[in-house]
């Protein structure tokens, strides 16, 4: 495992696509019926990954929304495989009595979801729900609850958008495949 980039998974106008779609349900999901200007939303990105599909998802939902931070390290340094998460920053903001959305970038073993979902709710808010670009085909990842899910994946190392190996790739407009 050298870094290098493999073959493209999921080129960036497939990305695109999706995103504005998942943008929409959410949007849909979260306007109360026949008030469409009452929708808001607290958004939170689990940083680092999230923060490109973040960025790209809120510009297609036309809500009000804040929007808070919580920093997950599950793969520190040259990690392909999780080392368990842990919280290592966190600028949420008051969630008391609003709707809160999860935004990660790979649902793997499930670990960061279930450990963060639970401080969310303990801090007050009236819902919380999850949103990931992707989901790794493997049964930790099939088996942990999450609402919004934008492409279902091999169980494959990938970076790109935002999701990196070793802090490289994350500025690649696509998700590939790491090469081997
Ligand atoms: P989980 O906690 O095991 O579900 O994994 C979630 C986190 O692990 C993601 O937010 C990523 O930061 C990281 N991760 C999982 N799979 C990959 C991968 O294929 N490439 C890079 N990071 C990954
Ligand atoms: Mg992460």
């Amino acid at each position: 495992m050298h870094g290098d980039i493999g073959r493209v998974l999921i080129p960036h106008d497939k990305i695109a696509t999706r995103v504005r779609e998942l943008a929409r349900q959410i949007t849909a999901d979260h306007t109360p019926p026949n008030m469409p200007g009452e929708a808001e939303i607290s958004i939170v990105p689990i940083l680092t990954g999230a923060l490109v599909f973040c960025g790209d998802l809120i510009r297609h939902m036309p809500i009000a929304m804040k929007i808070g931070l919580m920093t997950v390290s599950s793969y520190p340094g040259r990690s392909i495989r999780t080392q368990g998460s842990s919280v290592i920053g966190q600028q949420i903001g008051d969630v008391t009595g609003r709707h809160v959305l999860l935004i990660d970038d790979i649902l793997d073993s499930g670990g960061t979801l279930k450990l963060v979902k639970p401080l969310v709710q303990e801090l007050g808010a009236a819902t919380v729900k999850t949103c990931v670009l992707l989901r790794k085909d493997r049964p930790a990842a099939r088996e942990t609850p999450v609402d919004y899910v934008g492409f279902e994946i091999p169980d494959e190392f990938v970076v790109g958008y935002g999701i990196d190996y070793a802090q490289r790739n994350r500025n690649l407009p696509h998700i590939a495949v790491l090469g081997t």
